[in-house]
């Protein structure tokens, strides 16, 4: 298996030429979504007005960040990939953001009362998905919350193509097993876990829904 550097390198690469794409595609898909809406709704409903949260994983558009941004919560968005930050910054002037891996994230310990990772784990190899979480747990708040969405199959590896760009990434999809596990593992109380069919307008695969609680080791 290669590095997590070296993927992480190929995931910013990657959005880096996709990240205009992207941006056209999905900006606008939690207005088609309700389930998804409803879910963001029950996940702000524990926080308040001078709350942060991490969209970890913004994406070009950081429009989950900013549906909640959007309810009064403060959001920082962050992603490895510095044209979908040149492209969040553009699109959400009165947003914050950063450029950085979110395994490696150079906030303080305890600095976030919310963490998101809307499918930002599917570049990232099985093997290297623990090392997230608990780089979740660190820079939550105790009590902190995690919602965390995945795409729901068993395989991993290596594509040649995002969204009709040629451009090398990795793609892994996930178990309600393994995401359990993934929580318990990094000190999470699971709250919530729930899968649903895709929409007739996504990628043909189940989606995962999680939602856990930091306590501390
Ligand atoms: C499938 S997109 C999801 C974007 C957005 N959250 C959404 O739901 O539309 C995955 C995003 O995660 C980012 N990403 C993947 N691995 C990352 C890492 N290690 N550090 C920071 N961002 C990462 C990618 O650059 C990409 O923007």
């Amino acid at each position: 298996m290669d590095t997590l550097k070296s993927i992480n390198l190929l995931t910013r690469q990657a959005y880096n030429l996709a990240a205009q794409k992207y941006h056209e595609l999905f900006h606008n898909e939690m207005y088609k979504k309700e389930y998804d809406r409803k879910l963001l709704d029950s996940f702000a409903a524990r926080f308040h007005k001078d709350s942060l949260i991490c969209d970890a994983g913004c994406g070009p558009s950081a429009h989950i960040g900013r549906y909640l941004f959007e309810k009064g919560i403060n959001i920082v968005g962050v992603d490895i990939s510095e044209k979908c930050i040149e492209l969040a910054q553009q699109y959400n002037p009165e947003m914050k953001f950063e450029c950085a891996d979110i395994s490696n994230m150079s906030f303080d310990n305890n600095t976030f009362d919310g963490l998101i990772s809307y499918y930002s784990l599917i570049n990232t190899p099985k093997i290297y998905v623990q090392r997230f979480f608990t780089e979740f747990h660190r820079v939550l708040k105790p009590k902190g919350y995690l919602l965390v969405v995945a795409k729901a199959g068993t395989t991993e590896g290596y594509n040649d193509d995002l969204l009709g760009i040629k451009a090398k990434n990795y793609f892994t999809l996930f178990s309600v097993e393994e995401i359990v596990d993934y929580f318990k593992e990094a000190n999470f109380t699971l709250e919530f876990i729930e899968k649903r069919n895709p929409y007739d307008f996504e990628i043909s695969s189940e989606r995962i829904f999680a939602i856990g609680k930091k306590v501390l080791k």
